[in-house]
């Protein structure tokens, strides 16, 4: 059984992927929807609030936990996998393994929330792959509320607007390729897209989604389960429903039950 979570419903983009790659495998995923948005947080409160998401999970005797969230990877991952002996896996390398794969001329964008572009951490993965890229950062802390309220139908004005608002100034650096930092973002990749014409996408969630499907398929990880999904949230689980439906698309992830993330404090 693998274990994913993140500060809201971001991580699904990775479940998603996940499911399609491994459709007999157990999941178990969290989704903090009380305490959304972690990207504005000190480094301290993320670490603490992403300690009691790994213990919760935890209960569940997972073989693997996947940290489906930017902001969480790039700032505690280091903590997380001190505190378990279960294989914990975060989105940074993933994502910055497949955009060096995808970039032809050495030019790469990452966004994300305001901790993850703080933490240097995308920039600091790409450096370690070939010092010579160009990096050019922008956090965009206004896409992870628009996204957990469902304005992500695609051609949503307001959604166009803040895009246009944080991204046009990447047009100038000649990028090629874009992480998104946040696993929220693909949700709005039609918008990222249109202001970025030509520019390669690389959904972070999807990217370790396939790291850790690679390891269960070769053995690495131990594999287990009948195809079972069980979603928790911290807050109304209609809300988590009603938004998981826009992106998991055909795969249904059937209810959600609230937990008292408290009871999990360290
Ligand atoms: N999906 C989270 C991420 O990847 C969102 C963080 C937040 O809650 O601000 O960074």
């Amino acid at each position: 059984m693998i274990g994913i979570f993140d500060s809201g419903l971001g991580g699904l983009t990775a479940l998603k992927e996940l499911v399609k790659r491994l459709p007999n495998e157990d999941f178990v995923y969290f989704g903090d929807t009380g305490r959304v948005p972690y990207g504005t947080r000190s480094v301290e409160t993320i670490k603490k609030y992403s300690l009691e998401d790994l213990k919760f999970l935890s209960s569940f005797g997972v073989d693997a936990v996947l940290v489906a969230c930017g902001t969480v990877s790039s700032t505690a991952l280091d903590e997380l996998r001190s505190a378990s002996d279960k294989r914990i896996y975060g989105v940074i390398t993933p994502a910055v393994k497949a955009a060096v794969k995808a970039t032809k001329n050495g030019k790469i964008g990452v966004i994300g929330t305001n901790a993850t572009i703080k933490s240097g951490a995308f920039e600091k993965g790409l450096h370690e792959c070939d010092l010579s890229i160009e990096v050019s950062s922008v956090a965009c802390p206004l896409f992870v509320p628009l996204v957990e309220n469902g304005f992500a139908t695609p051609g949503d004005e307001v959604t166009l607007a803040a895009v246009k608002r944080y991204l046009l100034p990447l047009r100038d650096k000649g990028i090629d390729t874009l992480i998104l930092g946040c696993t929220h973002y693909p949700i709005i990749s039609w918008a990222i897209a249109e202001v970025l014409p030509g520019v390669t996408l690389i959904s972070s969630g999807e990217a370790a989604a396939d790291a850790v499907a690679d390891d269960v398929l070769s053995g690495r990880i131990k594999s287990s389960g009948t195809g079972v999904i069980r979603c928790y949230c911290s807050d109304k689980p209609s809300n988590f429903e009603a938004t998981a439906a826009l992106f998991m698309g055909d795969v249904n992830v059937g209810r959600a039950e609230k937990i008292n993330i408290e009871d999990y404090s360290l």
